[in-house]
């Protein structure tokens, strides 16, 4: 009995000694964290940071990468919305200056008339995306699997109007509000159901067609006919709740990240494709998947079909007569068969991984239509689960970018870069780099990042996968690929501010295999095809 006692408490004491470490040791660890006195808004300990020579400076300067986004808004905006008087405008402005412009609306709306539909437009990056969009002119399609949160978000849009106009007269607030309706357009969608997605689109198009045939609504506002830019953000990560309940699903039985993550976004964008005319009516479409460097974490090859399994010649499906591809393993309940301590962190890479498949997919088969992938290193959202106020949340807070500042940084430009060249802007040096150019082994630059430690990505990809056995042993029999990425991930959190670095940059060499990308396609469109129909 007393032993029973002794080994009780022991293990009592251990767990707390444990649990204590953790707390000390990571508010030590966040300390000395660079990320942690390093400010991006200036809202943190210091106003100054040290740059890559040495050399301190004022974080005032640091905001440059948000004049240089404007700057390519403008650019932006001149491809997508070439009406005949903006062609008209566009030539007088050739010859004054070919990058700048003299008409400050311009800049201070850089996107009016540009279309951008976001997915998970109620939190974290999804939001402050859509209000930065929205506070440059540009009408935003806000999808939300919340009613509440949509409305949240259009009172957030029309006090930002007041504050710009905090000068002038008050009552221009009527006008706000019809500025806020017309151009912030709530559609309700829950990605964990294909259905709501397909409800969603199926809204979208009934609206956009009582618009042509009515031409002039009583009460609803305009919605628009094309769509400029299709933003894949909504997502989630389950973290440490995989070890409790590590098989939930989406409405249709499968993983539940997989499913929102990725399924719901590729059945979006083949929907828009497929049944509407929204980005084909665009002059300039493109299709940006919020993805992360975290993709890194897997080889591809639960993304694969799984010929070893139940069915070992393709099944002929009656009804649709095409071939029935088995699921990839990443899309079953659980994810990945991995290891239980990294099922979290392999069922959202894996996720990650299938959207920057995706977008490598869509830029073979639809040359016109820009795609491209962004990472913004870590934010500080409500990604990690964690309640807003916690203290875990509060120290990650502190040493993330912030979602309404540097933080969304790699994503517009992904969102608003113009095809030709990209500029690479770091807080020290500005190089150009030809985006066609295929750099890193012949593998094409295109993944946007924000951050150059993130370029770390690439060297673990090529040291892991040099020979098929090392594949084998570091991420099939061993968890050593999750830990090494595991370990590259905190290092980024507290190392991410010193190095801020917007560039185009390469994502691992499983996301640019096309016999992998054909057949997550073809797989996802069957899983779909009822949608289609
Ligand atoms: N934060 C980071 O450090 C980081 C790093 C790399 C990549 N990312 C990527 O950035 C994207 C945005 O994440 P975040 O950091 O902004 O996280 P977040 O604050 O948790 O926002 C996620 C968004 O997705 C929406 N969403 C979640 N489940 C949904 C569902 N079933 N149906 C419809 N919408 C749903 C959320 O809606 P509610 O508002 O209703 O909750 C929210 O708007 C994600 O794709 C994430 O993978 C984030």
């Amino acid at each position: 009995m007393s032993t029973t006692t002794t080994t009780t408490t022991t293990t009592t004491t251990s767990i707390i000694v444990a649990l204590l470490a953790i707390v000390v040791g990571g508010g030590i660890v966040a300390l000395i964290s660079p990320s942690f006195w390093i400010s991006h808004d200036g809202t943190t300990a210091t106003n100054s940071f040290w740059m890559m020579d040495g050399s301190r400076q004022n974080n005032n300067d640091n905001d440059r990468w948000e004049v240089e986004t404007i700057q390519y808004a403008h650019r932006f905006r001149k491809r997508a919305v070439a009406r005949e008087e903006e062609e008209e405008e566009e030539e007088e402005e050739k010859e004054d200056d070919d990058d700048r412009t003299t008409n400050e609306t311009m800049m201070i709306t850089p996107l009016q008339d540009v279309v951008v539909l976001i997915t998970g437009a109620t939190s974290g990056i999804g939001k402050e995306l859509a209000l930065w969009m929205f506070s440059k002119g540009a009408t935003v399609i806000a999808m939300g699997r919340s009613t509440t949160k949509l409305e949240q978000l259009k009172q957030q849009a029309e006090n930002q109007l007041v504050v710009v106009n905090n000068n002038n007269n008050i009552e221009r607030l009527d006008e706000e509000e019809e500025e806020v309706n017309r151009r912030i357009i709530p559609i309700v969608s829950d990605f964990t159901d294909l259905t709501s997605v397909a409800n969603a689109v199926h809204t979208m198009k009934k609206k956009s067609q009582q618009q042509t045939m009515e031409s002039s609504s009583s009460s609803d506002y305009d919605f628009p006919d094309h769509i400029d830019i299709v933003v894949c953000n909504a997502g989630i990560h389950l973290g440490l709740s995989t070890f409790w309940d590590p098989y939930q699903v989406t409405q249709q039985g499968y993983d539940l990240v997989f499913g929102v993550n990725y399924l719901s976004h590729f059945l979006l964008t083949e929907l828009l494709l497929d049944k509407t005319t929204f980005l084909e009516r665009s002059n300039y479409p493109r299709i940006v998947h919020v993805t992360s460097t975290f993709h890194f974490a897997v080889d591809g090859s639960d993304l694969q079909q799984q010929h070893t399994t139940t069915t070992t010649t393709p099944v002929v499906d009656s009804v649709h007569e095409q071939i029935k591809l088995d699921p990839p393993t990443a899309s079953l309940p659980g994810g990945s068969h991995g290891f239980v301590v990294s099922r979290s962190q392999r069922q959202y890479a894996n996720s990650k991984l299938a959207q920057i498949l995706h977008a490598r997919y869509y830029q073979r088969k639809y040359p016109n239509i820009t795609s491209y992938t962004a990472c913004p290193s870590w934010v500080g959202t409500q990604i990690i689960q964690a309640h807003q106020d916690s203290l875990e949340a509060r120290i990650f807070r502190s040493m993330a970018f912030p979602a309404n500042g540097y933080g969304l940084s790699s994503i517009l430009r992904s969102m608003l870069v113009t095809d030709t060249t990209t500029t690479t802007t770091t807080t020290t040096t500005t190089a150009t780099t030809d985006n066609n150019n295929n750099n890193n082994n012949g593998l094409k630059d295109d993944f946007f990042i924000n951050n150059k430690l993130s370029m770390a990505g690439p060297m673990l990809d090529d040291m892991l996968t040099k020979h098929p056995w090392i594949r084998k042993l570091t991420y099939q029999w061993l968890p050593i690929r999750d830990a090494m990425m595991f370990c590259a991930a905190m290092v980024l959190l507290h190392w991410q501010r010193v190095a801020p670095s917007v560039e185009p940059s390469r994502s691992s060499k499983a996301s640019y295999d096309p016999q992998l990308q054909d057949e997550l396609y073809q797989w996802s469109r069957q899983a779909i095809q009822e949608w289609l129909d």
